[in-house]
């Protein structure tokens, strides 16, 4: 039988990691975030789905791909996660649980970061841990979805 598939969603300027203000999200990449969410999820017994757009439809159309089949999704949505009410409405119609992730404490930072369209609809909200927050969130679909 194949694995659930948790999807790992990364929103806009974030496949640009480890060569944007890395003093601010570090020098790991994209590929090695992916890498570290495969490698979390397949040791809990799943799979992911990995996918980055700086494009708000796009974003749009990979929680519609998979809003009624994936076993949660973990979502970086950077900058849109403070604008967009589009984003917001798509994953309100997911089916499982949602951790949201932040690579930098969004709550240390400019005021305009503070304030998300998602958190509401989250399970759970993983800030200011690096990368090492999508390893927490994976882990913690898995055992959402087990429940
Ligand atoms: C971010 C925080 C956002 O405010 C910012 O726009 C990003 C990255 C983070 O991972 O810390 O692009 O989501």
């Amino acid at each position: 039988m194949e694995p659930p598939v948790i999807s790992v969603i990364n929103g806009p300027n974030l496949n640009l990691l480890g060569q944007r203000e890395p003093e601010i999200y570090g020098s790991d990449t994209l590929a090695d975030v992916e890498s570290r969410c495969a490698a979390a999820a397949g040791a809990l017994g799943f799979a992911v789905a990995c996918f980055q757009s700086n494009h708000e439809g796009a974003i749009i159309d990979e929680i519609h791909r998979l809003r009624a089949t994936a076993a949660g999704f973990v979502v970086n949505l950077g900058a849109y996660t403070h604008t967009s009410v589009a984003i917001r409405d798509a994953l309100a119609t997911v089916a499982g649980p949602i951790v949201e992730v932040h690579i930098s404490n969004v709550h240390a930072r400019e005021s305009f970061r503070h304030h998300s369209y998602v958190s509401d609809l989250a399970s759970g909200v993983i800030v200011g841990c690096g990368v090492q927050g999508y390893d927490f969130a994976v882990a913690r679909i898995a055992e959402l979805a087990r429940a």
